[in-house]
C-alpha cells in the first residue's frame, strides 16, 4: 500500500507532505511514513540535506491524532515520540501550514524549528473537547513559546488562534500567501542561505508561573464538572515548575489517565454522533429537491427566528402574516435578530442591508408563495389552524413545492391529510429561538417521499443544524423524552424533595440550568397548556402534580412575569427560589396524604436520568428514533444536555445497562405504571448488549 506521506528531495531541502484525506490525521500508516521520512532525512544529510518542510495536502495541514483509533491499544511509532524525533533532528525543520493545525498537528508544527502559515489557518489544541490535554508534547512546548497565560488559554478552552493572532504571540514565524508548499520552500531556502539557527521549543526556558490557584478556580466554574480543562492547567503548570523532560512526562501520564474517562469516551461519542446523525442510508442516493427560496407561515418568535436563520443563509424567504400590523411586527422581530447577528460579526453591513432590501418579501396573501420551493409553516399549536393552513397552501403552492410543519407535537399524518399531496409533506421541528440552537428534527410521515426527507435534511445542513430523523408521535424525540423526565420531577417533588434542590442537582451534574429554572424561562404556561391538552387522555394511574397549576392560575408564568419557581427582580434573569412555590407543594403533599422524605442529589440524578433512558429506550424501540445516538445528539444539541456525558444513551451504556435496568425496577415498586421497564432495555440486558451495539447495527 503506497504511504499517505510523501518524500520529496529538492536540493539541500526535502518537502515531506501528507496526504490523507479527509483531514490528514495522524493515523498509524501517517505516523509510520513520517517516521520513514525522518530517517531517510538524517541519512541525506550526509549528500548535502539542510532542511525539510513539513506540510499537508488537501483540507489543511494536519487536523490531530486519528481519532478513530482512541480506544484500541496504541501502536508504534507513537506521536509523542515522534515529535521529540523532529525536535532532535540535526537539520531545520520548516512546518509549512495551511488551514488547520490541529492537535496533534499544531504539537507536530511545535516541535519544528520555524512556523509559517497562510492567513486562513487557525491553530489550536481542541482535545479539551475530546476530554483529553494534548500528549504529544503540546502543553510543555506552547507555553515555552507562548506564555503560561496564552497556553492555559488555548489548551483550556480549545479556542484555535487565527495567522494574524498567531503571529503576534511567536507561535507563528510568518504569514505568507500560496500554496504551503511554495511558501514552505522558499522560507526553507532562505533560512538555508541565512545559516539560520535550529531553535527547539524544547531547549527554551520554562515559562513564568501565573496565580494557577485563580486560574483553577475562574476554569472550575466554567467548566461545570469537565475535568480536561483543569487537567490543562495542572500540564501548563509542570511545564513552569519542571525540565522539559519531567514535564513531557506528567504530561504523557494526564493524557493517559484522561483517556480512559467516561468523559472522554462520552466526548468522542459526542464528537463522532454529531457527524454520523444526519447521515441516513436510505438517503444515500437520493437526490434533495432544489431549495433556495422558503415560505415561512407565521411572524412569531419561531417564525421569525426561522426566517432569520434562512436568510443569514443565504436563502430568501418569503413571510405570511395575518395582518399588515403583524408583518410588520415579524419584519422588526427579524430585524432585530440579524442586527445581533451582525453585532456578533456572523454577517457584513452590506450583507445585512442587502437582506433587507431584497431578500426578506412579507405578505398577507398565501399567492406569495406561488413560486417558493419549501414552507415551513410556524403558527399556533392548534390541530384545525395547522389543517386550515395546509388546504391553502396546497392551494397556492407550485407543485413540487415542500409543505413544512413546526408543530412540535401535533400529529403530521393528520396534517398532511388536509393536503391532495401528503408525499410532500413532512415536519421541520426547530427549537427556539431558531436561529441559534442547532438541532432541527426532520419528522417523517407516514407518506412522506425520500426526496422530501432528503430536502429536510439538506435545508437544516444549509442553515448549519444537527438534524435528526424523527417519527411522528406526540413529542417526537425530544419533546416526549422530556415530557417523560418532567414527570418524573413532578414526582421527586411530590415525594420530598424541593424543585431548588432538584436544580442544584442537576446542575451539580452538569445541566448547563436547572430544569425548574428552564421552565421558567420558557414560561410556565407552556407546560400548562400541555397539561390540559393531555389531562382528557390521562391514564388513570398517572401522577400529575398540581401546584403549579395554581401558580400559573394566578397569572405567573416564569420570567416573563417575574415569578415563577423563582422571582426574578425587575431586569434579572437569574432569580431567588420563590416560597410560594414550597406552600403549594406543601399543600398538595398534605392533600394527597404524602408524607415527605429525603433525596440526595446523587438519587435526583438516578431518577432524572432513568426516567430519560427508560423513555428514550422506548423511543428507539418503537423507531420514532432510527438510533440510539439519534436520542443523544437531540438531547446535546437541544436540550443542554452535557455534553461530556455523551447524551443519556450514552451515559446508561456507561453505567452498565443491567445497573441502570435494576435502577428502574427498583423505582417500579413504588410505581409500576410509571417506571415500567422499556423492551428495548430488558432486551439488551438479557442479551449482554448495549446502545452502543445498536449504533454500530444501524451504521
Ligand atoms: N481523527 C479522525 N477523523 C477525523 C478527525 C480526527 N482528528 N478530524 C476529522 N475527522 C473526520 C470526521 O469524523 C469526518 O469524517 P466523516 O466524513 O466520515 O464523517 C471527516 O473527518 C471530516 O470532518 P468534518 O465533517 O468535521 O469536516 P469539517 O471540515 O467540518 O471540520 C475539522 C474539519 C475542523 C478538522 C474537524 O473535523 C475537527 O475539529 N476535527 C477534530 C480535531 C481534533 O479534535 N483534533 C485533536 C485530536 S486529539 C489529538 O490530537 C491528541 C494529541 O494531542 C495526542
Amino acid at each position: 500500500m503506497q504511504s499517505p506521506v510523501a518524500y520529496d528531495r529538492q536540493g539541500d531541502i526535502a518537502l515531506v507532505r501528507i496526504d490523507s484525506p479527509p483531514v490528514n490525521a495522524l493515523s498509524l500508516a501517517v505516523r509510520q511514513g513520517l517516521s520513514a521520512c525522518l530517517n531517510r532525512a538524517m541519512q541525506e544529510r550526509e549528500t548535502g540535506l539542510r532542511a525539510l518542510v513539513l506540510l499537508g495536502a488537501g483540507r489543511g495541514f494536519i487536523a490531530g491524532a486519528d481519532i478513530a483509533e482512541f480506544g484500541a491499544p496504541p501502536q508504534p511509532p507513537h506521536l509523542p515520540d515522534l515529535c521529540d524525533e523532529i525536535e532532535a533532528l540535526p537539520l531545520l525543520v520548516v512546518a509549512a501550514m495551511h488551514c488547520m493545525a490541529l492537535g496533534g498537528g499544531l504539537e507536530v508544527a511545535l516541535a519544528a524549528d520555524y512556523r509559517i502559515g497562510h492567513p486562513d489557518l487557525k491553530l489550536g489544541l481542541p482535545e479539551v473537547h475530546l476530554g483529553l490535554i494534548p500528549g504529544a508534547g503540546g502543553t510543555q512546548r506552547l507555553p515555552r513559546l507562548v506564555g503560561a497565560e496564552q497556553a492555559v488559554h488555548m489548551i483550556a478552552t480549545g479556542r484555535p488562534a487565527g495567522a494574524e493572532a498567531a503571529l503576534k504571540l511567536g507561535l507563528l514565524d510568518r504569514i505568507a500567501e500560496g500554496a504551503p508548499d511554495a511558501f514552505g520552500l522558499s522560507f526553507a531556502q532562505e533560512l538555508v542561505a541565512q545559516d539560520a539557527a535550529l531553535r527547539p521549543a524544547g531547549a527554551l526556558p520554562p515559562p513564568d508561573p501565573i496565580d494557577w490557584a485563580a486560574t483553577r478556580e475562574s476554569l472550575r466554574q466554567k467548566a461545570r464538572g469537565q475535568i480536561s480543562p483543569l487537567a490543562g492547567v495542572d500540564a501548563v503548570e509542570a511545564a513552569a515548575t519542571l525540565p522539559i523532560a519531567d514535564g513531557l512526562k506528567k504530561e504523557g501520564e494526564i493524557f493517559a489517565e484522561l483517556i480512559e474517562t467516561d468523559q472522554c469516551k462520552a466526548l468522542i461519542h459526542a464528537f463522532f454522533g454529531e457527524r454520523a446523525v444526519g447521515q441516513l442510508p436510505a438517503l444515500k442516493d437520493v437526490s434533495p429537491r432544489p431549495c433556495t427560496s422558503l415560505g415561512i407561515v407565521g411572524g412569531g418568535t419561531m417564525g421569525a427566528g426561522i426566517a432569520t436563520a434562512a436568510l443569514l443563509a443565504g436563502l430568501s424567504v418569503t413571510l405570511l402574516e395575518a395582518s399588515t400590523d403583524k408583518a410588520e411586527t415579524a419584519r422588526d422581530r427579524i430585524e432585530s435578530n440579524l442586527r445581533a447577528a451582525l453585532s456578533r460579526g456572523k454577517l457584513t453591513q452590506g450583507r445585512f442591508d442587502e437582506i433587507l432590501q431584497g431578500a426578506l418579501t412579507l405578505s398577507t396573501q398565501y399567492d406569495a408563495f406561488a413560486e417558493v420551493d419549501l414552507v415551513i409553516e410556524a403558527a399556533f399549536e392548534d390541530m384545525e389552524v395547522k389543517r386550515a393552513i395546509f388546504a391553502e397552501l396546497d392551494r397556492s403552492c407550485k407543485p413540487g413545492c415542500i409543505l413544512a410543519t413546526n408543530t412540535s407535537y401535533l400529529d403530521v399524518n393528520e396534517i398532511a391529510a388536509a393536503t391532495s399531496r401528503p408525499a410532500d409533506v413532512l415536519g421541520l421541528h426547530f427549537f427556539s429561538p431558531a436561529h441559534i440552537m442547532k438541532l432541527l428534527e426532520v419528522v417523517v410521515a407516514d407518506a412522506t417521499a425520500l426526496d422530501v426527507t432528503a430536502t429536510g435534511f439538506a435545508l437544516g445542513r444549509k442553515l448549519g443544524k444537527i438534524c435528526v430523523r424523527a417519527g411522528v408521535c406526540d413529542g417526537f424525540i425530544g419533546n416526549r423524552i422530556l415530557a417523560h423526565y418532567r414527570d418524573a420531577l413532578g414526582h421527586l417533588v411530590l415525594d420530598g424533595a424541593s424543585p431548588f434542590d432538584i436544580d442544584t442537582a442537576l446542575t451539580d451534574f452538569g445541566l448547563a440550568m436547572g430544569p425548574h429554572a428552564a421552565a421558567d424561562l420558557a414560561g410556565l404556561d407552556i407546560g400548562w397548556a400541555t397539561r390540559k391538552r393531555k389531562a382528557p387522555h390521562r391514564h388513570p394511574q398517572e401522577r400529575i402534580p398540581t401546584y403549579i397549576d395554581r401558580l400559573c392560575e394566578q397569572g405567573h408564568f416564569g420570567q416573563k412575569t417575574g415569578k415563577g419557581y423563582y422571582i426574578y427582580p425587575a431586569g434579572q434573569r437569574r432569580g431567588t427560589p420563590n416560597p410560594d412555590i414550597m406552600q403549594l407543594i406543601e399543600a398538595e403533599r398534605a392533600e394527597r396524604q404524602i408524607t415527605p422524605r429525603d433525596f440526595t442529589g446523587q438519587e435526583i440524578v438516578q431518577r432524572y436520568m432513568c426516567a430519560m433512558v427508560n423513555e428514550a429506550a422506548k423511543v428507539v424501540g418503537d423507531g420514532t428514533a432510527r438510533r440510539p445516538l439519534d436520542v443523544d445528539m437531540t438531547l446535546l444539541f437541544g436540550y443542554g444536555f452535557p455534553r461530556y456525558r455523551g447524551g443519556p444513551m450514552k451515559w446508561a451504556d456507561l453505567q452498565g445497562l443491567p445497573r441502570v435496568l435494576e435502577e428502574i425496577e427498583r423505582f417500579a415498586k413504588e410505581d409500576a405504571w410509571f417506571w415500567e421497564p422499556a423492551p428495548l432495555l430488558t432486551q439488551l440486558v438479557a442479551e449482554g448488549r448495549t446502545f452502543e451495539d445498536l449504533n454500530k447495527a444501524a451504521a
